[in-house]
């Protein structure tokens, strides 16, 4: 027996054979097994260092404790918003003269990145910091990762932290695609659990979702957001025009990124808002909020808060939705979702989407009028529908061959549960 090969036995060969496939699988460190949840300040805040001048807006740990304490009092994180990742700029421009380590800003994080990390976790909440995998950030230009994975992923876990964004400037497509893996593997040798979000699609030309997803937990695949309906519905064209693929290689443990929820600022009107919320959660989307907490106004408080629409996004069939129908400006926007029937079939989260501009008159409210089959909801039963946005709104029971017929206000949503009804 002696010297025997461990994998000549064939339940060791099983064994083997299992520890090769989840080799393959790659990145398997059991995170975000549902979209991660969160706040960043990127799209509200940008590189604001000025903090003499603008000492509420500018990125230092004092914008960060404020952040960590409303997530908590205003009830965010009760309800999932859990991460708190700090974007760019939060660097030093040099890493350590002696030791290469990456440095906080001396002036905007004057307690460290150890002091935040302790007041974020003291109040529940976990730990996010930025970096990038090429030679400098994308604003700030402090020091990139390249050349230092090891130092800075041991850096990361001293820090106690537990989501990392690595962006992807100042690399070239072999500098990202050897990067990546090769980051994510240093994430992993630290033995510290860090959910893993890769802008790696965005910066190629032809991204590799097979690959991309065997090392991240969590991808970026379109342009930056901006605080705008066109730019929410640049972002939902872009992961149309893709779904195909984008559909396929996200679940549990691996995520579209689509970018952060901007509702909460200036622009969006409330249905614009409702729309972006709606159209996330169908796509399984993280829900990762830039907006100033203190000032985000109730509706839209209560929006980001909607129990039922974020139980959408975290469903835990994991199966991530897609734009199933367009008519005129419409689109309707399908998730399967939990429960199933005792015939295997699932329920829908459907938002049925109002570009306006229709000729008639570009900015009314319009009916939308779909045949259950139209949307695939095929289960002779029926399935029963309430409004989302609020759940007493019960519209009862619908079968294949009916219509489901919604009056959707111009750049707006209405978003549905279809619930599967049981065969008996
Ligand atoms: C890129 C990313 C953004 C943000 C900035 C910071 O543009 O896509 O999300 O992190 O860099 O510089």
């Amino acid at each position: 027996m002696g010297n025997r090969n461990f994998c000549s036995f064939p339940v060791s060969l099983i064994i083997c054979l299992f520890c090769i496939y989840v080799k393959v699988r790659g990145l398997d460190n059991g995170l975000a097994l549902t979209p991660p949840m969160g706040w960043m300040p990127f799209e509200r805040y940008r590189c604001m260092t000025d903090c003499e001048r603008f000492p509420r807006d500018c990125i230092s740990e004092r914008l960060f404790r404020r952040t960590a304490d409303l997530l908590v009092s205003e009830g965010y994180a009760k309800v999932g918003y859990k991460y708190l990742i700090i974007d760019d700029c939060w660097m030093e421009r040099q890493r350590d003269n002696s030791t290469d380590e990456l440095l906080p800003n001396r002036v905007r994080f004057p307690s460290g990145m150890n002091h935040l990390s302790n007041y974020i976790h003291n109040r529940g909440l976990k730990f996010g910091l930025y970096h990038d995998v090429g030679y400098k950030t994308c604003m700030y230009q402090g020091p990139g990762a390249i050349g230092h994975f090891e130092l800075d992923a041991e850096t990361f876990a001293s820090w106690g932290v537990d989501y990392v964004k690595l962006d992807g400037c100042y690399a070239t497509e072999r500098d990202l695609d050897e990067g990546y893996p090769a980051f994510g593997q240093a994430l992993n040798n630290t033995k510290r659990p860090m959910v893993y979000s890769c802008s790696w699609p965005f910066y190629k030309s032809k991204p590799n979702y097979q690959i991309i997803k065997k090392h991240c937990n969590l991808w970026r695949f379109a342009e930056d957001i901006n605080d705008s309906y066109e730019s929410i519905v640049d972002i939902m064209h872009i992961y149309h025009k893709q779904q195909h693929l984008l559909v396929n290689h996200s679940g549990p443990g691996h995520w579209n990124d689509p970018d952060m929820l901007v509702l909460g600022n200036y622009f969006l009107s409330y249905d614009e808002s409702r729309l972006q919320f709606a159209v996330w959660a169908v796509m399984a989307a993280p829900l990762i909020m830039t907006n100033d907490l203190e000032t985000v106004r109730p509706e839209i408080k209560a929006l980001l808060q909607n129990r039922d629409i974020i139980a959408i996004n975290q469903d835990s069939l994991g199966k991530p939705g897609k734009c199933i129908l367009t008519r005129r400006n419409f689109q309707v926007w399908a998730r399967p979702v939990e429960p199933i029937n005792a015939m295997g079939m699932n329920s829908f989260a459907i938002a049925f989407v109002n570009h306006g501009e229709f000729p008639e008159c570009p900015l009314c409210p319009q009916t939308c009028e779909v045949l259950l089959n139209e949307m695939r909801l095929v289960n002779p039963m029926g399935y029963t529908v309430v409004d989302l946005f609020n759940v007493s709104n019960d519209l009862g029971l619908y079968k294949p061959r009916d219509t489901f017929s919604t009056r959707i206000n111009p750049k707006g949503v209405n978003f549905y549960k279809f619930t599967v009804v049981n065969i008996y």
